[in-house]
């Protein structure tokens, strides 16, 4: 069971009013949905009358009702506090109920923490947010395990997102290295396709990348900067195992302007009608295996003690 954080699970959008979203944790199914007062509540996805995934059922009079048998459970304790042809006066046994877990909402993005109490701070809204012109969510499921896909954001970003119009490089502006509790690198990224390398030889690229992974949450956060060090968009992705190898992912990115301040006319043209960014749930196994060591490699010297401290807490 993954304890101990805060887990960014789902952006807000993907839990409409009334409708019941399931989610799996590690290997914990978990059903999310919003009560009377449209507060996103977190209940273990499985009926305790007999075992109906809760997520199949609906949302009614704030509570969640079970497909199967009807019973209705309360998302702030879990509590069963309705059975059909059960009279009123007869009540309710207070152990009829699910495990609830707490959850919390923040700059657009559902958080539960996977235990009765949470222990750690709530995350903090992003202090000094840009104005941000664009401003996309996501989710998904990739088919590979927690630590390679941590591995291939840390050496191949490309392979995990893509930003149109900005090909991200492989040189790097030093050494990775441990910055405020998080590992810190950059390299340099130019205008171009992501694919097709800029047919002039480029010796002075525009633009930066900078990683920043943390060792408190499984969490990173990409910043494409100028080299002024001014930040043109910012992708905040959290990712957590999922079941049988994958890793589930959830993830913000916000540009400062519609058109990435500095993009040359060319590559506005070809960009016109793209998303600001693609964040990819299809993984090449090919190119993944091509993919260089890079800086995964001092992830362990870096931030694995620290890690390894908060998933024991
Ligand atoms: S299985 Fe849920 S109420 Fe019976």
């Amino acid at each position: 069971m993954i304890t101990g954080q805060w887990l960014a699970v789902l952006p807000s959008i993907a839990v409409p009013a009334q409708t019941p979203v399931a989610v799996v944790i590690g290997e914990l199914p978990v059903v999310l949905f919003r009560d009377a007062d449209a507060a996103v509540r977190a209940l273990l996805d499985r009926c305790p009358h007999r075992r109906v995934p809760l997520s199949l059922g609906k949302v009614v009079n704030g509570a969640l009702r079970c497909a199967y048998h009807g019973w209705s459970f309360a998302g702030e304790n879990g509590r069963c506090t309705d059975i059909p042809n059960v009279g009123k006066e007869n009540g309710v046994p207070a152990s009829f109920c699910v495990d609830a877990y707490p959850t919390h909402e923040c700059d657009g993005l559902i958080y539960v923490w996977i235990a009765p109490t949470p222990s750690g701070p709530l995350p903090l809204p992003r202090a000094a947010d840009p104005a941000a012109a664009v401003t996309q969510f996501g989710h998904g499921n990739a088919a590979i395990s927690y630590e390679h896909y941590r591995a291939v954001l840390l050496d191949g970003p490309e392979l995990i997102f893509d930003i149109p119009g900005v090909r991200f490089t492989d040189f790097y502006l030093g050494d990775a290295e441990l910055r405020h509790g998080k590992m810190v690198f950059e390299c340099e990224a130019e205008w171009g396709s992501a694919h097709r390398p800029a047919k002039v030889k480029v010796t002075d690229r525009p633009l930066i990348l900078r990683t920043e992974l943390s060792a408190e949450h499984d969490q990173v956060i990409f910043r494409l900067l100028s080299t002024a060090n001014a930040e043109l968009g910012c992708l905040e992705l959290h990712f957590t195992r999922g079941p049988r190898s994958t890793t589930h992912y959830c993830w913000r990115y916000t540009q400062t302007s519609r058109h990435l301040t500095g993009r040359p006319w060319r590559q506005k043209w070809l960009t016109l009608n793209s998303p600001a960014i693609r964040v990819h749930n299809r993984h090449d196994g090919g190119d993944i295996a091509k993919l260089l060591v890079g800086p995964s490699a001092n992830y362990n010297d870096l931030i694995a003690p620290a890690a390894a401290t908060r998933q024991e807490n």
